[in-house]
């Protein structure tokens, strides 16, 4: 499944992060923003369940998310820009990391680093990273993270190239895609076009 979050709030954050001439302390800021915005969409699937508690009218069954907290896994580096804002809405949520860089000459990704939470088949893991080019590095890290078996598995990103998307469905099809954009292609260097530029680049000043 692809969800493209249409909101007027993120459409002018993801405005702001793809100008050019915004720099590195209001990208940050502004990533932060909209990866809450696309957390509570990428939640919006939590189960729940009901708990007795007393409010200071009466008792009732309230509705609390379950006690086994998802996993946030971001995909290093940019997928860290995600963290602050997810761990905002989500603060009891572990985290997990999977490190990917791209070969700027093949565009295939080299994994450099590997850390998830025990007890993975009870969570739910939310998979970060702002971009969403070929594909590559969410596939190769989606494929450490379905090996351990969690419970759901969604991928987030900011803005996604429809060649990505088409490689992350077929290699993954079970893992819901949640996108701010779908863009219109890759450029010759495997850049998402129009996109932001390199995230990572932008998020710390590189
Ligand atoms: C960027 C981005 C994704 C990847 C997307 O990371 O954050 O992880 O490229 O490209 P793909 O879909 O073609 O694999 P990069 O490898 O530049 O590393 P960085 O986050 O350390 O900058
Ligand atoms: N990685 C990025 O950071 N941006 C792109 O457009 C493609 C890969």
């Amino acid at each position: 499944m692809l969800t493209v979050v249409e909101h007027p709030l993120v459409a002018h954050k993801l405005s702001i992060l793809r100008d050019k001439t915004t720099g590195t302390t209001l990208f940050r800021r502004v990533l932060t923003e909209i990866s809450m915005l696309l957390a509570y969409e990428a939640t919006r699937a939590l189960p729940t369940h009901h708990v007795a508690i007393e409010t200071p009218l009466a008792p009732m069954q309230a509705e609390k998310l379950l006690p086994e907290s998802p996993v946030v896994v971001s995909i290093l580096r940019a997928g860290n820009g995600f963290l602050d804002g997810f761990l905002q809405l989500l603060p009891t949520a572990r985290v997990g990391f999977v490190g990917m860089a791209r070969d700027e000459e093949t565009h295939e990704p080299v994994e450099y680093y590997k850390r998830l939470p025990g007890d993975m088949p009870s969570r739910d893991a939310l998979v970060v990273d702002p971009m969403l080019a070929t594909g590559g590095s969410a596939i190769g890290a989606l494929e450490r993270v379905l090996a351990t078996k969690p419970r759901s598995c969604t991928f987030v990103c900011l803005v996604a190239a429809p060649e990505g998307v088409e490689r992350l469905r077929r290699a993954h099809p079970s893992v819901h895609i949640v996108t701010a954009a779908l863009d219109e292609c890759l450029n010759e260097n495997a850049y998402i076009v129009p996109g932001l530029g390199d995230a990572g680049d932008r998020l710390y000043g590189t």
